[in-house]
């Protein structure tokens, strides 16, 4: 009798305060029209469009013109390169697209697909993925090589045509980018279907570029960064797609194009508008100002990519964590390597994961330097200590938010 009197009130109490947030948060209106379209991986749809590239894009159409005009009897292999938020990624993706389009017209076969380096990093990793994609398995205990063969030939045979975007391409082993590039060539065979397109930023890519990668890249593209004009006319395109109207007034998108021009990235911009929006819906307000600009600048960084964190193996990931620990506890801007190597010990053993031995831990730390997660720097060595120290430090994002995205992020297997 007395539960029975009790529960129904402690229900009714519960419903009743979802109800509130329920009703505050899905009733009012959003700001965004469309959130989505400012996602990191929007790519222009058919009825939307990619403005301020035309002369690269120009470029993408001439190179490939050739395998609609000898019916895909082609080759040839293309280097993107630029700096960082530029638009590298989102120009090829949607020449890939409307080039697919363009070709399927013609009643010719295609197929095209792209690559994260990030996550396929290896030569291995993409053949399997892309005699998956043509349908046809290339079977267990085949080596590269014969399943670059038997691709090769598969096309040949049904008279299609590959193109394949390999993005972050310096994530690959030089050795690996160079095979792909002769398979694509075809070491003058003819009658070769498969062209490459590699994009990279320059910083990035002379760590891999040598004379024989470069040499089998028959054209290259130099993005450059969006002056004034551009960056104020792509904000405002992507502000009409994302923003009911009213919103984000043109004087605000002024100010994040400064921003934008400043730090010569899109990414920025792009990122800047979202979380302003985001912000407006939480807070109930209609609008986006200057002063909510000013502020998610502080907490948008411009080289950081969120999707590294994921793409990041789970042992790396564990090694970022146990950085960002050692930095939090600390409060100092650096941490060292065996210190922060301490914490990656904790953090395994807490989580239930086997911890790998130090010189892994100094691996995934370099790998971690090599993606720009955390910058690493040489210490001089010391009388008491022989040998060069390693410091490191995060780049950009907090080391609070790191702890605190992981740990929603990585399952406890205890
Ligand atoms: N011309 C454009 N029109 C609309 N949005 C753009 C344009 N150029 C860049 N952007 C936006 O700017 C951001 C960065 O672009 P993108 O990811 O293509 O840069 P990137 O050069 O590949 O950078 P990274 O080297 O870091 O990979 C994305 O959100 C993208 O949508
Ligand atoms: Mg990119």
């Amino acid at each position: 009798m007395y539960y029975g009197a009790r529960i129904p009130s402690i229900l009714t109490r519960v419903i009743t305060m979802n109800d509130d947030i329920f009703s505050k948060y899905l009733k009012t209106e959003s700001v965004f029209k469309d959130q989505s379209s400012l996602n990191q991986a929007w790519v222009p749809s058919n009825k939307q469009k990619l403005i301020c590239r035309d002369e690269e894009l120009a470029k993408l159409i001439l190179l490939h013109r050739p395998i609609i005009a000898t019916r895909g009897g082609y080759s040839t292999n293309t280097l993107v390169l630029g700096k960082g938020g530029i638009g590298k990624t989102i120009t090829v993706r949607y020449f890939g697209r409307r080039f697919r389009e363009a070709v399927l017209k013609e009643e010719l076969k295609i197929t095209i697909e792209y690559y994260d380096c990030l996550q396929y990093r290896t030569k291995s990793s993409i053949l399997r993925n892309i005699s998956e994609k043509l349908h046809y398995s290339a079977g267990h205990g085949y080596s590269d090589n014969e399943i670059l063969e038997q691709i090769l030939k598969e096309l040949i045979k049904r008279k299609e045509s590959l193109l394949i975007i390999l993005d972050e391409a310096h994530k690959l082993p030089p050795e690996d980018i160079l095979a792909l590039l002769n398979a694509s060539i075809g070491f003058g065979e003819k009658n070769t279907r498969f062209c490459i397109i590699c994009i990279s930023r320059e910083s990035d890519w002379f760590k891999v570029d040598n004379e024989k990668i470069s040499s089998r890249m028959q054209d290259k593209i130099s993005m450059k960064p969006y002056g004034k004009e551009k960056s104020m006319d792509i904000l405002r395109y992507r502000r009409n797609l994302a923003f009911r109207d009213g919103i984000l007034e043109d004087d605000v998108v002024d100010l994040i194009a400064d921003i934008v021009v400043e730090q010569e990235n899109m990414r920025t911009g792009v990122d800047i508008m979202r979380a302003c929006g985001i912000h407006a819906d939480e807070n109930l307000i209609s609008y986006v100002d200057a002063e909510m600009v000013l502020q998610s600048r502080e907490s948008i960084s411009p080289s950081f990519r969120a999707d590294i964190l994921d793409n990041l193996k789970i042992h790396e990931q564990l090694t970022l964590w146990a950085v960002a620990s050692a930095l939090k506890h600390s409060g100092d801007p650096y941490t060292k390597v065996e210190e922060s190597f301490e914490y990656y010990e904790m953090i395994c053993e807490e989580l239930g994961y086997k911890a790998h031995v130090q010189m892994s831990f100094r691996k995934y730390i370099r790998n971690l330097a090599d993606v720009k997660a955390i910058h690493k720097e040489y210490l001089n060595p010391t009388s008491e200590k022989k040998g060069r120290q390693i410091q490191v430090k995060l780049i950009d994002i907090p080391a609070e938010k790191v702890c605190e995205y992981f740990e929603k992020a990585i399952p406890n297997r205890n």
